[in-house]
């Protein structure tokens, strides 16, 4: 039985395992998870591809910070949070101040192996054939803000869903 019953929060580029993890995770501890893709998607019935076409970046990274925001006062959740979510600096603090803040790292081939045959509305940030370095691109300019965020960091090339899930169900236990 876990005794730290606060808030978990998967951060990290994309493919790096978040949404996977997170809910089996989810499963595990049986806890909610909040995917923040799925609410903006939900909350505007659109896909990411045209919320950033339509309204800009800038509204979706807004309501990536509602999605955190609303639901912090509420039960034990785990956070599958989109990875531009640390670009807003109220929510690097929010993950900064967690001691159950997981940065999911690995190397761009690995994150491009994950996500190559994902529907491309997925990401509009990222050009299907230019994958491997627009991530590795990306993850240079976020580099930093990741690392400031997390509390935790799991390297997730090579290891399985499981794996990874009981790496951080062991740290919890320990926390
Ligand atoms: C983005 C990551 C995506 C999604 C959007 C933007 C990013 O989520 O929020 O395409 O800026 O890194 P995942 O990290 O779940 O792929």
């Amino acid at each position: 039985m876990q005794k730290n019953n606060e808030h978990i929060f998967l951060i990290g580029m994309m493919g790096s395992g978040k949404t996977s993890v997170g809910k089996f995770l989810s499963k595990q501890l049986n806890i909610p998870i909040i995917d923040s893709d799925s609410y903006i998607i939900e909350k505007l019935k659109m896909t990411t591809e045209k919320i950033f076409k339509n309204y800009g970046e800038k509204k979706f990274r807004i309501l990536e910070k509602e999605c955190l925001e609303k639901n912090l006062n509420g039960k034990q959740c785990i956070f599958s949070m989109g990875g531009g979510s640390i670009l807003n600096e109220k929510n690097r603090s929010i993950f900064k101040n967690s001691k159950n803040t997981f940065l999911f790292q690995c190397s761009a081939l690995t994150s491009k192996s994950r996500i190559k045959n994902d529907d491309k509305s997925m990401r509009p940030l990222i050009e299907k054939n230019n994958l491997e370095q627009d991530l590795q691109t990306i993850w240079l300019k976020r580099k930093k803000m990741y690392k400031e965020c997390a509390t935790h960091t799991i390297i997730t090339d090579n290891k399985t869903i499981e794996n990874i899930s009981m790496e951080i169900l062991s740290i919890l236990n320990e926390s």
